[in-house]
């Protein structure tokens, strides 16, 4: 049996990036070899073994064919007759398709690494449109990549329109959609992800709340167009943080109100972080943004609603995501977000313990607690007052 290095470990090191997990594909061997050798069986559709001490995937060389629609229907053949170029033949991209031998010979039968080079997102075969997920990962893999100039090919671009034409991403699950945008908010440039599918009329299958958001698709948005706004908020969410919800929450700020928010995070199932900070940031960028010229009164009514005495993470996080949608120069601190620091800060120093001298009891405690707060919120220097 031979075994060779596969997939993303290939593609990753030939671009020099840090190789996260390893796949392997055994050429020449059966599922009855492979125990005997030690590994354990995990796949369950197809014969996939995790080595004994590395804890490595590999799985036995196969081909795929589709036999209904979707991305479940697929007729799998795994056997020792299966050769390498078969099983790389059935891969996505060609930059995913390129195998590496023992001692470190490529074996590239579909121009990956020529690819590479050329900084192209290219298809292997016309079976490329078998699997719909893969219209998500070439979006991902453009805005990872970007950095690096990639681009999807002309002829990948219209495979991929065609699919959306024929239906093929409406089988795609809300799970998938979320799994590959998550992985495209910490990417290098995480626009790259909706301009590629809106490009491909895929946006408005797979997220038509952002297809929306984002307005009509210009055939590009690096030309001299201004992008649309919410993705002139990610880019500069992304200057100011590595963090997927802050970059999410610029996203999704200009719906202008939580409901849609929360409609999309709820079919999309994303974790209550995304949900919660979308949300706020939604709801409350005007007053976050204004926070300088806030008095007293709905300055700490913000707090408030913010639960920022409870989450004191939250504001600064919410006055990113705002600091991303307005026109502030990045590299100096932004005054919304320092004022509500300020105010915070100050108005959680007065805290319910220090009532207990005043016999007050029940409601009357929150009562004189706000009264409190208020009057030393009063007492800061307002920034738009000198
Ligand atoms: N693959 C594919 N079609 C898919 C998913 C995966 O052809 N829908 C193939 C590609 O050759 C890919 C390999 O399986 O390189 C391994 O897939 P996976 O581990 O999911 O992704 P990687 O490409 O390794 O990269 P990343 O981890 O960055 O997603």
């Amino acid at each position: 049996m031979d075994t060779y290095l596969v997939g993303g470990a290939v593609r990753d090191r030939l671009l020099g990036l840090t190789v996260r997990e390893r796949d392997w594909v055994v050429v020449g061997a059966t599922t009855e070899e492979m125990l005997a050798a030690g590994y354990r069986q995990v796949g369950r559709d197809f014969p996939v073994f995790i080595h004994p001490e590395s804890g490595d995937e590999y799985a036995l060389a196969r081909t795929e064919r589709k036999s209904a629609p979707g991305y479940r229907g697929f007729v799998v053949h795994a056997s020792p007759e299966v050769t390498l170029e078969e099983d790389l033949r059935r891969r996505d991209l060609t930059i995913n398709a390129i195998a590496q031998a023992a001692d470190g010979t490529l074996i590239d039968p579909f121009g990956g690494t020529e690819d590479l080079r050329l900084g192209r997102l290219h298809h292997v075969s016309p079976a490329f449109v078998e699997d719909p997920v893969r219209v998500l990962r070439c979006a991902r893999f453009a805005a990872q990549f970007a950095r690096q100039g990639f681009r999807v090919s002309h002829a990948t671009q219209e495979l991929m329109h065609q699919m959306v034409a024929d239906g093929e991403v409406d089988a795609l699950t809300p799970e998938r959609v979320w799994a590959e945008l998550a992985r495209a908010l910490v990417s290098a440039i995480p626009g790259r992800f909706f301009e590629v599918l809106q490009r491909c009329d895929a946006l408005a299958r797979v997220l038509p709340e952002i297809d929306t958001l984002l307005g009509p698709s210009p055939a590009s948005h690096d030309g001299d167009e201004a992008p649309p706004r919410a993705l002139r908020a990610l880019a500069r969410a992304v200057e100011l943080s590595d963090r997927p919800e802050i970059r999410f929450a610029a996203l999704v700020l200009g719906f202008g109100q939580a409901d849609p928010v929360e409609s999309l995070c709820d079919r999309l199932r994303t974790p209550n972080a995304f949900r919660d900070l979308g949300r706020l940031a939604a709801r409350y960028h005007l007053a976050i943004r204004d926070a300088t010229n806030l008095a007293p009164e709905p300055l700490l009514k913000l707090l408030e609603e913010l639960d920022a005495f409870r989450r004191p993470g939250r504001v600064a996080d919410l006055a990113l995501a705002v600091q991303a949608d307005d026109d502030s120069d990045l590299a100096t601190p932004y005054p919304p977000a320092e004022r509500l620091a300020t105010a915070q800060a100050t108005a959680a120093a007065v805290a319910a313990s220090d009532l207990a001298a005043t016999g007050l009891r029940g409601a009357a405690i929150g009562a004189e607690l706000h009264a409190r707060r208020i009057a030393t919120l009063a007492a800061l220097p307002r920034p738009d007052k000198p």
